[in-house]
């Protein structure tokens, strides 16, 4: 699916629904409506998928993303859901809401989802044509919004061809978004519900079933697992940048021409070694790694992503 001419624009009947699940089984990026923003959809458990993801927006860095299932019971596959996370559902899913939870060890997604991190966000959208969309897909589909980076979330099909029209495969036209604003998204510190980011469900609504209003993250607040910041996700060892070969005591992570212990990408194609990153971080800490020594990767398309992640895992902690 490399080289892209035209976007499909798809009408919103059962055809253009096969159309868009044909086209994201078998790699593709397709955005579709939900009931906040058009979001850019590819499938959570295809590494180059979402690697594409980030591809084809432009981001800067890997931020998770969230998994749209249709049900409790698709939830239920990649997440654990109790205590005052299961109440949230109960109470607003479908709808504009998504809960930052522990992932399933065998939940399958890709590590480029969760950026390495063993929580995993997860929305049940409330939107008919998405919802027909996931259950057509049979598979988690992640989806920021589908715009390119730093702009405005597309809450019509006609934004989302302007921003990324020839960068994707399709966008499933459902006319214009009801909320307009992304979800509300909540995260959990020992079962105390804590938002991370204001959106389609109030601070005051989630209060009417928590009880309270809950806290929002602070700017250097905790709230995944220590040492398990969305930001600062790293290997355990010392990494080495920029490194040509290895140095005695060095476990070597190669990039095209220069190899290694193990490599991003022995053909040096930055989707792939986008989604080796954290799967390699993680390899790494199994192996025991305490000093690290990473290939050059270069500084475009989503090298700068790759390079924004590695920076951080080289930078003194
Ligand atoms: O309304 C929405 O939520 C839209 C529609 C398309 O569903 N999607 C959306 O996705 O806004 P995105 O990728 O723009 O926002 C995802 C946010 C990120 O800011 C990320 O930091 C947070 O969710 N997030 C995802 N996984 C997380 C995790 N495991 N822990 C903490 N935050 C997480
Ligand atoms: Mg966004």
């Amino acid at each position: 699916m490399a080289d892209l001419h035209a976007t499909e624009r798809l009408v919103p009947d059962d055809t253009g629904i096969a159309r868009a699940a044909e086209l994201l089984l078998a790699g593709g990026l397709v955005s579709f409506p939900t009931e906040t923003v058009y979001g850019l959809g590819g499938v959570a458990t295809d590494d180059i998928a979402v690697a594409r993801i980030f591809e084809a927006k432009g981001r800067p860095h890997f931020n998770p993303l969230i998994a749209h299932v249709p049900d409790l019971e698709a939830v239920s596959k990649i997440a654990e859901l109790s205590g005052r996370a299961h109440d949230l559902a109960q109470a607003f899913w479908p709808g504009p809401l998504t809960l930052v939870l522990p992932m399933r060890a065998d939940a399958g997604l890709s590590p480029l989802v969760s950026a390495g991190l063993t929580t995993v966000a997860v929305r049940i959208p409330d939107h008919s044509l998405a919802q027909k969309l996931l259950r057509a897909v049979g598979r988690p589909v992640v989806a920021p919004s589908a715009n390119p980076s730093g702009r405005i979330s597309p809450t019509e099909a006609e934004h989302v061809l302007a921003g990324l029209g020839g960068r994707i495969e399709a966008v499933l036209d459902g006319g214009p978004c009801s909320v307009g604003v992304e979800s509300t998204i909540v995260g959990f510190r020992d079962d105390r519900a804590v938002i991370l980011r204001d959106g389609g469900v109030t601070a005051e609504v989630l209060a009417g079933v928590l009880g309270a209003v809950p806290a929002r993250r602070g700017e250097n607040d905790q709230i995944d697992a220590p040492g398990q910041l969305v930001s600062h996700y790293a290997p355990n060892g010392r990494v080495r940048l920029e490194a040509t070969a290895p140095e005695p005591g060095e476990v070597m992570v190669g990039f095209g021409p220069v190899g290694g212990d193990l490599t991003l990408s022995a053909s040096g194609d930055l989707a792939e070694a986008a989604a080796n990153l954290f799967r390699h971080f993680h390899a790494l800490d199994a192996m025991g790694a305490d000093r690290i020594a990473v290939a050059p990767v270069p500084e475009e398309g989503l090298g700068v992503a790759i390079n924004d992640r590695l920076r951080r895992a080289a930078a003194p902690r």
